[in-house]
């Protein structure tokens, strides 16, 4: 008899989910179990949205950015009651499996659910954050760096063009990684970040002096996390280094996307040792990723502890 397996996406999405599906299926059929799709996230697991997956579901979606079976922020999830429903409808397709594409919120339901439940689980980060503890990376960071990237570059042009202070604002929530790591590689001239605490007026003079040496234009990115509006850094532009400026919050652009070929790639590991995992009673855990290569960790420490960003990247900008 086929073992049945199921998977869904929870939070927000990210470039690499449609290739984690595509090798869930491909692979769960090549170790002789049933795949399942579970759409909409918790929300459709209480809801019973769950079907037998193929081959032909999963055709032409590896280049595409999003979720082909959606995702969803369950607050009926965060209630015991609703969780009884999840396992009810789990159980009534013996599905004994579960992997969960999310962020730190996800897998704490997860974690919950697995207490009172007991369904064999592995977690994959998911995250444009990068805010998971004990993974160095996420999927689908790389696609949001990138296409961060590619709007700097763009707005670079126009920056320069004009006279012009520019303010790129990133998404990240409470951290401060992908405005860091576009700062570092985009040769912008501030980066503003939630882990780090700034005074404006230390960079005024440097500020002033450059633009009296030549300088046409700045770039300067912050993190949505931090404590003051982007308009507010627009303003000190304008009013202390006396230079015209505008805002651009890059937004959910940074969610979507042709996944990169490390998405891609890193989709496909994470999904591999997921099921390999839960064949070899690795379960109950989170795959994680760091320089000496994947690991399972378990969730508890995964869940139990606040991330905090690589201390050596923060290094570089406070000096
Ligand atoms: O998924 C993470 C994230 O994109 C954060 O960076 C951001 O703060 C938040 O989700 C936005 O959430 P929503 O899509 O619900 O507006």
């Amino acid at each position: 008899m086929k073992r049945n397996i199921a998977i869904l996406c929870s939070g927000g999405d990210v470039s690499g989910m449609n290739p984690a599906l595509k090798r869930f299926v491909e692979y769960a059929l090549e170790n002789k179990l049933l795949p399942y799709f579970i759409y909409d996230g918790y929300e459709g697991l209480i809801d019973n949205k769950i079907k037998e997956a193929n081959y032909c579901d999963v055709t032409s979606i590896i280049n595409r950015g999003g979720t082909k079976i959606g995702s969803a922020r369950s607050k009926r999830f965060m209630d015991a009651k609703y969780r009884t429903i999840a396992k009810k409808n789990l159980d009534r397709l013996n599905i004994s499996m579960l992997i969960v594409l999310g962020g730190d919120g996800s897998f704490r339901g997860l974690h919950q659910f697995y207490k009172e439940h007991k369904v064999k689980f592995c977690g994959i980060p998911s995250t444009i954050d990068n805010d998971i503890y004990g993974t160095e990376y996420c999927l689908g960071v790389d696609t949001a760096l990138n296409m961060i990237k590619f709007s700097i570059d763009s707005i670079r042009d126009t920056a320069s063009s004009f006279k012009r202070a520019f303010i790129i604002e990133t998404m990240g929530n409470k951290c401060g990684y992908l405005a860091l790591i576009s700062h570092l590689t985009s040769g912008s001239e501030l980066c503003l970040i939630p882990e780090l605490s700034y005074n404006l007026d230390d960079y005024e003079e440097n500020f002033r002096q450059q633009i009296k040496n030549g300088r046409r234009y700045f770039i300067a990115i912050t993190a949505e996390g931090i404590s003051q509006d982007s308009a507010e850094i627009a303003k000190w532009f304008e009013e202390k280094i006396g230079i015209e400026s505008r805002v651009n919050v890059l937004g959910h652009l940074q969610r979507g996307g042709n996944p990169t070929v490390k998405d891609r790639l890193m989709a496909y590991k994470f999904i591999t040792y997921a099921i390999d995992g839960l064949l070899k009673n690795k379960d109950k855990s989170i795959i994680c990723y760091t320089e000496s290569g994947f690991d399972y960790k378990k969730i508890d420490a995964v869940t139990n502890t606040p991330h905090k960003l690589d201390y050596e990247l923060i290094n570089f900008i406070s000096s």
